[in-house]
């Protein structure tokens, strides 16, 4: 199988191709990603010279690349993850999301859609469902331009499916956590404070929920779904693992032996959703999938995974990330 991972050089993208290329490993992949702030083609070091991955920079948006790509490399499946994904820059500026989240993904199902593509899955988010506990047919209800985005996106998709026929299977999962998350997000931004004695801000009064799902847990379900998802069909992907924003700063900061005079409450997000809970039974019961990370053990290792890679988070939080494809990776293929 060929397949066009978008988005691979992201958190979840780039942990995907990793867990592709050793749970799937006759598969070829084109991992097409813009390097926005959040790509870090570093996540992908190790497979530099792997003959089956193949990174191209460009923007989900350029339909001539995307024709390009998927003529030339015989694609048969297209796993869309690219996306500008963190609420609060959403607020800041809402634009971009627009452009990625809605537009980019409308020229990957026009294209996927002319070369007649066996399957095309699109990544949603469990932020589309608002705030509650979700079933699939929960009503959507975002409340961020982030998460109406993701569900513009995720209902244009369903509808290149019921109009055009296209193989198209979407997945909502709820908060990931793992190696290589950007240190804008929850964890690694409370990890970084802490160990650097820095204030951790907690929004409002930190009694929003999350339901926290392993990273890796994800990308066994976006295999599955790919797989085995049929075609039209929403999937909710959840961890079962329900916290409190406050109660998972104190443990993250109890696991780094740093007091709770760290926490710091500031002003909450503006319409910040009050808990996130998913019900995940139908990709269990039909996909075979079942999460395998236990929460607390799993959060301990990835905290630990921070500690011990704290040259990685540095380099993002200096800048220095952003210059690796130039100096580093472009000189290495020349
Ligand atoms: P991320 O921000 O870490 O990575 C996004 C990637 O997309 C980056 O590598 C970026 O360079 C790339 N990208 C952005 N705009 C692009 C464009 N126009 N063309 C090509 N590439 C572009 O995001 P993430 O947390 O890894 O999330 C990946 C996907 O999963 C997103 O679609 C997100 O909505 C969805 N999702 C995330 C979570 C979560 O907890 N992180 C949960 C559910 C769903
Ligand atoms: O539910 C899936 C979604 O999870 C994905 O679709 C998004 O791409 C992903 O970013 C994530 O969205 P959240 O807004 O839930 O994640 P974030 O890490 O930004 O925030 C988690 C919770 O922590 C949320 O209630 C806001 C709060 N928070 C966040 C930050 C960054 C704080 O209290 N302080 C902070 O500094």
């Amino acid at each position: 199988m060929n397949v066009l991972v978008t988005g691979g050089c992201g958190f979840i993208g780039s942990n995907l191709v990793k867990y592709l290329r050793a749970q799937r490993p006759s598969w070829n992949l084109v991992n097409l990603d813009k390097l926005t702030y959040a790509g870090n083609l570093e996540n992908l070091r190790a497979l530099e010279r792997d003959p089956c991955h193949l990174f191209v920079r460009g923007d989900i948006g350029n339909r001539e690349l995307v024709d390009h790509l998927l003529r030339t490399h015989r694609i048969d499946a297209i796993a869309h993850l690219a996306a500008e994904s963190h609420v609060d820059r959403s607020i800041l500026g809402p634009e971009a999301f627009i452009q990625t989240n809605v537009l980019g993904t409308q020229v990957l199902l026009e294209a996927a859609r002319h070369a007649k593509l066996s399957r095309f899955l699109m990544v949603s988010t469990d932020e589309v469902y608002g705030t509650g506990l979700f079933t699939e047919t929960t009503p959507l209800a975002p409340s961020s331009p982030y998460s109406s985005s993701k569900a513009a996106a995720d209902l244009v998709s369903l509808a290149y499916a019921h109009t055009f026929g296209l193989d198209v299977v979407v997945t909502r999962c709820s908060n990931n956590y793992g190696p290589y998350q950007f240190p804008e997000k929850l964890i690694p931004l409370m990890v970084a404070n802490a160990l650097n004695d820095r204030p951790l801000p907690v929004y409002g009064d930190g009694s929003n929920v999350r339901d926290w799902l392993h990273v890796e847990d994800h990308c066994a379900a976006l295999t599955l779904a790919l797989e085995k998802g049929e075609r039209g069909q929403v999937y909710n992907i959840g961890g079962n693992s329900e916290r409190r924003n406050l109660d998972l700063v104190k443990t993250i900061l109890s696991a780094l032996g740093k007091p709770e005079s760290l926490i710091k409450f500031v002003a909450d997000r503006p319409g910040h959703d009050q808990r996130y809970a998913i019900d995940a039974s139908k990709a269990k019961r039909t996909l075979g999938w079942a999460p395998t990370h236990v929460f607390e053990a799993a959060l301990a290792a990835t905290v630990q995974w921070y500690v011990q890679h704290r040259p990685w988070w540095e380099r993002i939080v200096s800048g220095e990330y952003q210059r690796y494809f130039d100096t580093q990776y472009a000189a290495r293929l020349s």
